[in-house]
């Protein structure tokens, strides 16, 4: 899998690289409260044998919009994923993504903005300072993991559009490409892979645009080069690869609402009380913990709802699920 990595290192531009003591001082840091976390597991319960990989990059890590729970291991991050381009298994797109080709990467714009066009990625990200933001990942099959994030808050990219004030949703779309992306070439999804937020959503400070995990480029698997993350909505809502972004008056559909519009809604919020109609979504299962570690109980809005909850104030949470 290494080559996978190093193949996205190359355009990094040299300020946007970490020097190694710092991240490893960061590392090591971290690195009392993991051994004490971990003291507790049965031997071979955190793997030793996938490391960070990729080009690092340079970020502040943000507290205040950082969870204080261990992060899961790089290895589980990378090779348990949902990313239906590359296949239906967990491992299938650590296993089939290194066919996608993330440099050079354009991103277009349009809709209800005044600044459109097609942009390159590289030319974006100069203007964005990153953070790392450790979020909780919950998704909607009732699992869930801790990972920290490299990106910046999504609010900056769009302001830099200037969308107009019909401008009431935002819409994402990822890369459309079959010889890239086997699983493309069954419909399993209508594809491209598309998703949507309400504005004041997709402004939101904890809404994230992210290039990054453990300090270093995203992997392929996980959504490179560029995806969404909204930590208190379900993980469809994490658009992987993202190749456009439009600003529209009317609600934007989705992929997962397509495909199933009984069990999957726009809003997609996080929320125990409002069961799919296949299984409960009262707990989840945390990836990598023990096998014998209890199922833990799933928060409204993923544990955000004290900086969230306030977007959804009178709405029926259950009829706009
Ligand atoms: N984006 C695209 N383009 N295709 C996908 O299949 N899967 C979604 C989301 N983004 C998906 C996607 C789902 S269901 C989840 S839970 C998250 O990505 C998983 O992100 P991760 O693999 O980085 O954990």
């Amino acid at each position: 899998m290494a080559h996978i990595h190093r193949t996205a290192a190359a355009p990094i531009a040299p300020s946007q690289i970490t020097p190694e003591r710092v991240w490893l001082t960061r590392r090591r840091l971290m690195g009392g409260a993991l051994t004490a976390a971990l003291a507790g597991l049965a031997p071979g319960a955190v793997s030793a044998t996938a490391e960070p990989s990729g080009a690092k990059l340079a970020y502040t890590p943000n507290s205040r919009y950082s969870v204080r729970e261990r992060p899961n291991s790089f290895e589980d991050i990378t090779t348990y994923n949902n990313f239906y381009e590359f296949g239906l298994q967990k491992d299938s797109a650590s296993e089939n993504a290194g066919s996608l080709r993330t440099r050079p990467w354009s991103v277009a714009v349009g809709g209800e903005a005044e600044v459109r066009g097609t942009f390159n990625l590289e030319d974006l990200l100069r203007e964005q300072p990153l953070e790392e933001r450790i979020y909780r990942l919950r998704c909607v099959e009732a699992w869930s993991m801790v990972i920290p994030w490299v990106g910046f808050p999504l609010a900056r990219l769009l302001a830099r559009f200037k969308p107009t004030s019909r401008a009431r949703y935002v819409a994402f779309t990822t890369l459309y490409s079959p010889a890239q992306m086997p699983g493309q070439r069954v419909k399993v999804l209508d594809w491209p892979y598309v998703e949507g937020l309400r504005i004041d959503e997709a402004m939101h400070p904890l809404t994230l645009m992210v290039v990054g995990l453990y300090g270093r480029v995203l992997p392929n698997q996980d959504g490179a080069p560029l995806r969404l993350v909204v930590p208190w909505k379900y993980g469809f809502k994490s658009i992987k690869s993202i190749v456009r972004i439009d600003f529209t008056a009317t609600q934007p559909r989705n992929s997962w609402n397509i495909a199933a519009p009984d069990e999957y809604g726009f809003y997609a919020n996080v929320n125990p009380r409002v069961d799919h109609p296949r299984w409960s979504q009262a707990s989840e299962r945390r990836i990598g913990a023990p096998l014998f570690a209890a199922r833990q109980p799933t928060l409204p809005f993923n544990g955000y709802a004290a900086e969230v909850a306030d977007l959804y104030r009178g709405m029926d949470l259950r009829r706009y699920f």
